[in-house]
């Protein structure tokens, strides 16, 4: 396999940064296709931990491309403190490694206001947002009002775009959400002093990598999210603002979908969500504290606490479905050791009617009973296991369960958060390690 997709299946951090990452050896390039610095993905190399938001999980490796692509929307300011940041740590000695897309949009200072402001403002029904500003973006882009990243190596005509723009953001602001107003050269400047860091990254990424893959690369396109925060398929209203699903993996980076050879879907061995909406195998009691304490489920952008539950079979079949997998990897198998017996969401039932079908009708998703079943739990510590035959006799069959629930092969079992605690049971790359 030459070009390969990572998505998540669920509701996001999943574990796809420590995925990219470990798979990023077998890859030349690396590409972002959707979201911001809404993401947040760990890396853990020899237990040091590295969080990237915008810039590609394979940044740790020297000697890779790593592309932010068209499909994403980018903070200046905080792209330049991640540069930093990993500059710092003694990473990304090679400012050839990163190229940005001239047609990515731009989170502007007015994006993050809004956003913050109407969380602020909605007295029911906040969605939760990580408040950097992402939605107003994309709203902008498809007013056809956005800024993107190209437009940034022409600071003159930027501020002239930005007088016709800004007084439109600043109405809403102060009128409708009672809020400050931006002040034109605050916005200006701080905007164009982070694009002069930004800008000698920008470049044709389409070209790229239609070139290099002609080349014989293998690329790697790193989803955000996951598939339940699809603007779309996920749980409307309570998403993201881009689409999560490997779909947009063309769309996003400027590829067409004949060059995309094979699907990886990430589930956690459970499930987790931040912020607000449905949640059907939610659990409140002490097994879902249990989760969340052991797998120091905290979100790596905004520091909240992450809701956990049970795995949702349900659920999973829809991502299953909507990004054409290849192959599951299942992460974090290791929080599961101690819990017996374990439950994995079947079917739902609303309103006295079986469903095996994920509903699009989002509203019903409140009234789910969950129907479950049960597998046994193993009590032993995995997280020093490398090979799948290794494992406990019924770590191995909640994996096969997975499996034959999905009808989709695991191809990686993780057991830990660093690169190594890893089993790699198929290589995605084809090549077996
Ligand atoms: P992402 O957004 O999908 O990249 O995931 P996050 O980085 O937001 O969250 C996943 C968290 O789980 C991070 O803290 C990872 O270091 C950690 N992690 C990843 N895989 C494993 C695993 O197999 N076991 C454990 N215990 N932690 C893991
Ligand atoms: P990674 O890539 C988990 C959630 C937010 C909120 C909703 C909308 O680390 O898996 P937004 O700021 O995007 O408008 O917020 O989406 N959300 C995430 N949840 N992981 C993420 O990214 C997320 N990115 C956004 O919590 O519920
Ligand atoms: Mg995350």
């Amino acid at each position: 396999m030459s070009q390969i997709v990572i998505i998540g299946t669920q509701w996001g951090d999943e574990g796809k940064g420590k995925i990219v990452d470990l798979l990023s050896v077998q890859a030349d390039i690396i590409v972002r296709f959707q979201g911001g610095n809404n993401a947040g993905h760990t890396l853990v190399v020899g237990g040091k931990q590295v969080i990237l938001h915008l810039i590609p999980s394979g940044i740790l490796h020297p000697g890779k491309l790593c592309i932010i692509g068209n499909g994403v929307v980018i903070d200046p300011v905080v792209l330049v403190s991640e540069m930093d940041e990993l500059k710092s740590k003694g990473h990304f000695t090679d400012d050839e490694m990163l190229k940005i897309s001239q047609e990515a949009h731009i989170i502007m200072p007015y994006h993050k206001s809004i956003d913050l402001a109407r969380e602020a403002k909605r007295k029911k029904g906040k969605i939760g947002t990580t408040g950097r500003g992402i939605g107003p973006a994309y709203e902008d882009k498809a007013s056809r009002i956005g800024f993107r990243a190209g437009e940034l190596a022409d600071p003159k005509r930027f501020r002239e775009r930005l007088e016709t723009v800004l007084p439109e953001k600043n109405f809403y602001l102060e009128k409708y959400l009672e809020t400050d107003p931006l002040d034109i050269d605050e916005v200006y400047d701080t905007v164009i002093a982070a694009a002069e860091r930004m800008v000698p990254h920008l470049d044709n990424t389409s070209a790229i990598l239609a070139r290099r893959i002609t080349a014989g690369d293998h690329v790697m396109f790193e989803g955000a999210q996951g598939t339940l925060l699809d603007i779309d398929h996920g749980t409307y209203p309570f998403v993201t603002s881009s689409h999560t699903v490997s779909g947009n993996a063309a769309v996003g980076s400027g590829v067409g979908p004949r060059d995309i050879d094979a699907v990886y879907g990430i589930t956690k061995a459970y499930t987790t969500r931040v912020g607000a909406g449905p949640f059907p195998t939610e659990l409140t009691d002490g097994i879902g504290n249990r989760l969340q304490e052991v797998g120091c489920e905290f979100g790596a952008t905004t520091g909240r606490r992450r809701r956990c539950g049970w795995l949702d079979a349900v659920a999973l079949r829809h991502a299953v479905r909507l990004n054409s997998l290849s192959g599951l990897i299942i992460t974090k198998l290791d929080v599961m050791s101690g819990i017996d017996p374990i439950r994995i969401c079947t079917s739902y039932t609303i309103d006295d009617q079986v469903h095996t079908d994920f509903p699009a009708d989002t509203k019903s998703l409140e009234r789910v009973v969950p129907s479950y079943i049960e597998v046994p739990g193993w009590t032993e510590d995995i997280s020093q296991i490398r090979s799948f035959d290794d494992l406990p006799v019924n770590a191995r069959l909640y994996i096969k369960t997975i499996e034959e629930l999905l009808d989709v092969p695991a191809a990686v079992v993780s057991v830990g958060p660093d690169r190594e605690q890893t089993i790699i049971i198929t290589h995605p790359f084809g090549a077996s390690s």
